[in-house]
């Protein structure tokens, strides 16, 4: 991997395997790890385990659809040389690490987590009152520490999932971060900053302390982050020992909330695979253009002279995403006044879909022709997130009081 101009800064996101990868998905989540690809040291994964706490009773899909997300984000240009692309069931690491959070994580927070009543009631078919189901965000907690990353790219969606991470990695850290002569390492961490960063750092530690200013916090966080030649160990405690805690063994991660894609479904509503309402990244140009004309439109516009309106269609929505300004304006003007119809209206957006879910489609054969190539990268990308994540599981089997054979 490359480490870019915010050094061995991280992000950690992972997808549930549900399959092939649409519009709503292009726009939504992978524009944006295109981005950060570049920004910071990535992990992405396939999490198929996940998929298993809701479809353990007909696993049968998993396979394919994991299958189909590597393809396609290895087409739409998620770099291997940039980022780290594995799958979770491969890093078995994480299920030492999901049992040994499960151990400090209280029930009634997990109880609390929204998704899972939510999703118990609108998956009523599946029977998931299951010990896996409920320990759901266990896992993706499990996932997201491994890595101690900075950042986790999620949507709307996923954020209670990444607060519930961040109390678990709190929990973690007050019940483990004490070690024997903390203090007296900390002292000697200080000391190597050279002296006039260490009078810094202690002034800046008074006065959160003293006043709780979140700015001296914030300014000595930074302070301890930018030195190169610390060590990791001594970065931890210095960070602890500045908000008068114990050693950070497994840092609390933020979410990075994406942007909710201005990209609805064909209808309308969300896209989503379970509506039916997807252009996936490799659909034909033929059925892209089948699928736009079905699109409904504003149901006032019945016959060709009945002026419409584009806030009350679907098709403007598309537009606002595809459109130049001029184009724009034709639409508005077109449709209050009937001037144009809205086959006509369809158009631009049509050429505009299929020129990009082109090149990506064609990338996409290409890719799923070479079965090897895809088993390759992801077999890379499983040996370097083991390596990370080892790393991790060392110290904390250490600091639970596992390492004593
Ligand atoms: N729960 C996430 C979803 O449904 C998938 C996921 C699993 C995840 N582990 C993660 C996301 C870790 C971010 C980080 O989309
Ligand atoms: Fe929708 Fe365009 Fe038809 Fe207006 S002209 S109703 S914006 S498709």
């Amino acid at each position: 991997m490359s480490s870019s101009s915010l050094g061995d800064q991280r992000v950690v996101s992972g997808m549930r395997a549900t399959g092939a990868m649409h519009l709503g998905h292009y726009h939504g989540v992978l524009k944006n790890w295109l981005r950060l690809q570049h920004e910071y040291d990535c992990f992405f994964f396939v999490a198929d385990w996940h998929g298993l706490t809701t479809h353990y009773a007909d696993p049968s899909g998993i396979a394919g659809a994991a299958w189909d997300m590597l393809v396609d984000w290895l087409a739409v240009g998620i770099d291997p040389g940039r980022a780290c692309i594995f799958v979770q069931s491969r890093v078995s690491e994480h299920a030492e690490l999901h049992l040994l959070l499960s151990m400090v994580t209280p029930l009634g927070w997990l109880e609390r987590v929204p998704t899972y009543k939510d999703q118990q009631e609108k998956l009523r078919e599946r029977d998931l009152a299951t010990y896996g189901f409920l320990g759901y965000p266990v896992l993706q907690s499990a996932d997201i520490l491994m890595y101690r990353p900075q950042f986790v790219p999620v949507g709307e969606d996923q954020v209670a999932h990444v607060e519930i991470t961040r109390e678990i990695a709190r929990r973690f850290n007050h019940l483990y971060g004490r070690e024997v002569g903390f203090e007296e390492k900390a002292e000697e961490a200080i000391k190597r900053l050279g002296s006039k960063n260490a009078r810094l750092y202690r002034q800046l530690k008074k006065r959160f302390s003293e006043r709780g200013d979140a700015d001296a916090l914030a300014t000595g966080q930074a302070l301890v982050e930018g030195q190169q030649n610390l060590m990791l160990s001594d970065r931890e405690r210095l960070l602890g020992y500045l908000e008068g805690a114990g050693r950070t063994i497994l840092p609390e991660p933020q979410a990075l909330l994406t942007a909710a894609s201005k990209m609805p479904g064909l209808d309308g509503q969300k896209m989503s695979k379970s509506y039916g309402n997807t252009i996936t990244l490799r659909e034909s140009d033929k059925d892209i253009e089948e699928k736009i004309k079905r699109m409904p439109t504003d149901p006032a516009r019945v016959r060709r002279d009945d002026p419409g309106e584009p806030e009350k269609c679907p098709v403007w929505e598309w537009h606002k995403v595809y459109s130049d300004d001029k184009t724009k304006d034709w639409v508005q003007t077109g449709c209050r006044s009937a001037g144009i119809g809205c086959l006509e209206c369809k158009q631009p957006i049509v050429e505009a879909v299929q020129a990009e879910v082109g090149p990506i489609r064609a990338r996409a054969e290409e890719i799923a022709g070479d079965s090897q190539m895809v088993r390759t990268i992801v077999a890379e990308g499983n040996d370097t997130a083991r390596d990370a994540a080892r790393d991790t599981l060392a110290d904390v089997r250490q600091v639970m009081g596992l390492n004593y054979l």
